[in-house]
């Protein structure tokens, strides 16, 4: 047999016709693109940092359990006493880990339409079916079509991500609500957007039998880390500990979140910085012409004039400025473009594209 026949024989259909998640080339790029905190920490502690992973034990499998972020994430985060905390190799792992344990039992995904993509693309790679729910004229919960197709889906898990990605709204709570408390599914509450919104879930965990809440550690300056958490009643966390690898969060990573979380008030002040420069980011894709969707995230959408999405994310693609096209990824999503909310220079630079490049692209 050819490799090719082996290949046709022994990997499924459904794998041979995907593509493998593409992340674009940004080397020399100023970077908008991927909902990363844009500062470097300072380069005393990068240097002491630099100290304590060269002190780590990379000769011994890490601590399985991560005990030495335990606390300094609880007390960091504020995780009432009565939840327990489950760690992944980014939060893509943990939906990965909650997807699969649904491969077989005939269950489905529910998500917003539209959301953050990896719910879909991960339940497609498990063959676990998934549903798409409704949102409204506001880019809120359509409660009757969310209603109707919980319904139809009934499904296992349902993630909600608040805000959504890659709207960058809050849906309202009072809708929240409804399906929490109409659903016998299990409401993954996604809020890795948390630290840029004064929204807060943690408590629905502790007081919803059929709430968990999810995090990262990728938007507040650790995306290399790769540090995400699933948090619940400890009766679902045991659930889903057995179904997590073992050593899945190597020691560098455990070593440096440490680290920075005993300086989390720098984390705490970058995304102050983060939501301050939103805010001037807004103002300015304003004054240009450009609609501008409402966020409590680090990132906003912006609205271009017909068809011209694309070709401004190319034209600034010839700037250094590096974005994220929606346009084409959803019918709601038609003519715009995502920015990740960057430092105040990097905002400069992008006003600077835009206004280089008004003449054509000016609303
Ligand atoms: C809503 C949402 N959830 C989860 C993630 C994944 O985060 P992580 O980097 O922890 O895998 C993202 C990343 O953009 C996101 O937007």
């Amino acid at each position: 047999m050819t490799r090719e026949d082996l290949i046709q024989s022994l990997i499924p259909e459904r794998v041979r016709q995907s593509g493998a998640y593409q992340v674009p080339d940004a080397t020399g790029m100023i970077k908008l693109d991927a909902m990363e905190n844009p500062y470097q920490w300072p380069e005393s502690l990068r240097v002491e940092l630099a100290d304590r992973l060269a002190h780590s034990a990379l000769n011994r499998y890490p601590d399985p359990q991560a005990n030495g972020v335990r606390g300094p994430l609880r007390a960091w985060m504020n995780i009432p006493d009565e939840l327990e905390m489950l760690f992944g190799n980014g939060s893509d792992e943990i939906i990965a880990l909650l997807i699969a344990n649904l491969i077989g039992s005939g269950r489905s995904v529910c998500a917003p339409d539209p959301s953050f993509v990896m719910f879909q693309v991960l339940a497609n790679q498990y063959s676990v079916p998934f549903r798409a729910l409704p949102l409204d004229a506001s880019l809120d919960i359509d409660l009757a079509g969310w209603m109707d197709g919980l319904v139809e889906a009934d499904p296992a898990l349902i993630f909600i991500p608040q805000p959504n990605n890659p709207t960058g709204n809050l849906f309202s709570k009072d809708r929240l609500t409804e399906i929490v408390e109409s659903t016998q599914a299990l409401v993954v509450i996604d809020e890795a957007y948390t630290a840029f919104t004064d929204a807060d879930y943690l408590d629905w965990a502790v007081t919803y039998p059929n709430v968990v809440v999810m995090r990262t550690l990728s938007k507040v300056g650790l995306a290399g880390s790769r540090f995400g958490m699933l948090i619940g009643h400890p009766d679902w966390i045991s659930q889903f500990e057995k179904t997590r690898l073992p050593y899945n969060i190597n020691v560098l990573s455990q070593t440096a979140v440490q680290y920075a979380l005993e300086h989390a008030s720098i984390l705490n002040e970058q995304s102050q910085r983060i939501r301050q420069e939103r805010a001037r980011l807004t103002l300015g894709l304003s004054e240009r012409g450009f609609e501008v969707w409402p966020s409590e995230a680090n990132f906003v959408v912006m609205s271009c004039s017909e068809n011209q999405a694309r070709p401004l994310f190319d034209a600034l693609k010839t700037h250094r400025i590096l974005v994220k096209c929606l346009d084409g990824s959803h019918p709601r999503l038609k003519d715009t473009l995502r920015v990740t909310v960057g430092a105040p220079e990097e905002t400069d630079a992008l006003f600077a594209a835009l206004d280089h490049l008004a003449a054509e692209f000016g609303r």
